[in-house]
């Protein structure tokens, strides 16, 4: 004989049914193997209903005491994985109150006194969100700090900065690597703009229309610590607007840190040469043996696209639904789970990166000598004597012309050869082309003189230690 089963849990919403729900179907609607990571959020917020419910005199104080003591034995179980999922519990939230109610008896079906699982499942998320936009807040931050701690070490570094990935104007590379911490920065200030708008309270809105009992909302609010309540129930509990707020600014986190995994595996390519990954984060090839090869960047670069999808099927979802709450929004989670996972383990991969880079900063150097990236500093240089900038254009124009038919650089042109393209060049045209002069030409606020990128540096420090 085989070990008897625990019997499957009676469904909380059973009365109107006489009929039991297809096993398939069960399987199919359930959404515990996703939204059970909610489960301590789930407690958190049953905890602040029955001290509400007490409050409004629904429930007695030694109740409400006993479903406390439940609530939290259950999240202990959970947390113990001792807890038993079963598919006919259909969500989080049904496991959660039936267990309660195996633990306290029959003061357990008082719980869901004036709530639905539409407000409550919409309390979750918001919990969940407030503290995940933290952590992801922190790991932009320590991206950041890991970019600013290597600019620092390679200030002295050159690189050629790049339009049309054609080599353009001499740059610092830490001037580079500081327009990622810019980035980011606007990355966290759209996530902090989402934060205002998931810290709203929607527990209180009942199914879709607001409850009977006398609770008193702002009291929960102050219990869980949202400054603000909803103000609208059927819009308390068919609003994902926050989930897609979230996953925009997410989208946004994961071009950024594309663009960049897709420079580091440039710069790590023999045709660069610019860096070398570190070979904990690299894999050699099966078959050709001398293979590195870039993984994390391109598995980072690869995610993005997760992301992007993730944020286009919550739009989806949210499309033409009527209010209020409709089961589609179940879908919002397996998402939102996976875009935060990617996120998170895409910025902590790109920080540990950051941090152990080898920069060739000679390779760098050489590229930025060479390809004429100072054909813009003698087109300015005749400006300078009252050439207009157009016709100097031209005039440098044709020396580039020349020195390529002739394959030459710049570097190597005498003042004579000038001179032929244009009696504007005078004796010091030739301190026009060095790199270093070009780099402090550009002092203005957001240049790359070496002074300003110092400054900007600076900010960042000072920036990372008062948030601190
Ligand atoms: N699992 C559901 C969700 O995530 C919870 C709310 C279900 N509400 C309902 N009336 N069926 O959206």
């Amino acid at each position: 004989m085989s070990p008897r089963k625990k019997p499957a849990p009676k469904k909380l919403w059973a009365g109107r049914f006489r009929g039991k729900t297809d096993p398939q179907v069960e399987t199919f609607m359930s959404s515990l193997a996703i939204d059970r990571r909610l489960y301590r959020q789930d407690v958190a917020g049953s905890i602040a209903h029955c001290r509400t419910l007490e409050r409004a005199g629904v429930l007695t104080r030694r109740e409400a005491d006993k479903l406390v003591a439940g609530l939290k034995q259950v999240e202990k179980e959970i947390a113990d994985g001792l807890f038993r999922f079963m598919p006919a519990h259909e969500d989080i939230h049904m496991a959660i109150e039936a267990r309660l109610t195996e633990l306290v008896g029959e003061v357990g079906g008082k719980l869901h006194t004036g709530r639905s699982r539409n407000d409550q499942v919409a309390l979750d998320l918001r919990l969940y969100l407030r503290d995940v936009v933290k952590d992801l807040l922190a790991g932009l931050r320590r991206l950041q700090e890991s970019l600013v701690a290597l600019a620092r070490r390679e200030l002295s570094v050159v690189m050629p900065g790049y339009t049309h990935l054609q080599r353009a104007q001499p740059v610092l590379f830490a001037h580079h690597l500081l327009a990622y911490v810019e980035m980011a920065e606007r990355d966290k200030g759209r996530l902090r703009d989402a934060l205002r708008r998931i810290d709203v309270l929607p527990l209180g809105s009942g199914a879709l229309a607001g409850t009977n009992y006398p609770l008193d909302r702002e009291y929960a609010a102050r219990l869980l610590g949202f400054p603000v309540v909803s103000q609208n129930s059927l819009d308390a509990v068919s609003d994902r607007d926050f989930v897609v707020e979230t996953l925009a600014a997410l989208a946004l986190v994961m071009a950024h840190a594309s663009r960049f995994a897709e420079e580091l595996v440039l710069w790590s390519s023999q045709e660069f040469g610019f860096v070398e990954l570190p070979d904990a984060f690299c894999t050699g090839s099966s078959m050709m043996p001398q293979k590195k090869n870039p993984d994390v960047p391109e598995l980072i670069r690869g995610r993005t696209g997760r992301v992007y999808g993730h944020l286009m099927s919550l739009l989806t979802v949210l499309k033409g639904l009527p209010l209020s709450y409709n089961r589609d929004l179940q879908e919002d989670k397996g998402p939102l789970f996976d875009a935060v996972e990617t996120v998170q383990d895409s910025l902590g991969m790109l920080a540990s990166l950051v941090g152990s880079l080898t920069v060739r900063g000679e390779a760098m150097a050489r590229a930025a000598a060479s390809g004429f990236l100072l054909a813009t500093e003698l087109a300015d240089y005749l400006v300078l004597k009252g050439v207009p900038f157009r016709a100097a254009h031209a005039i440098v124009g044709r020396i580039v012309r020349d020195r390529l038919d002739r394959e030459k650089g710049l570097a190597d042109i005498t003042l004579d050869e000038l001179r032929s393209f244009s009696p504007a060049f005078e004796k010091d045209a030739l301190d026009v082309l060095s790199v270093e002069g070009a780099l402090e030409r550009k002092v203005q606020i957001g240049g790359t003189a070496r002074k300003r990128v110092e400054g900007r540096l600076k900010v960042w420090q000072r920036e990372f230690r008062a948030e601190a």
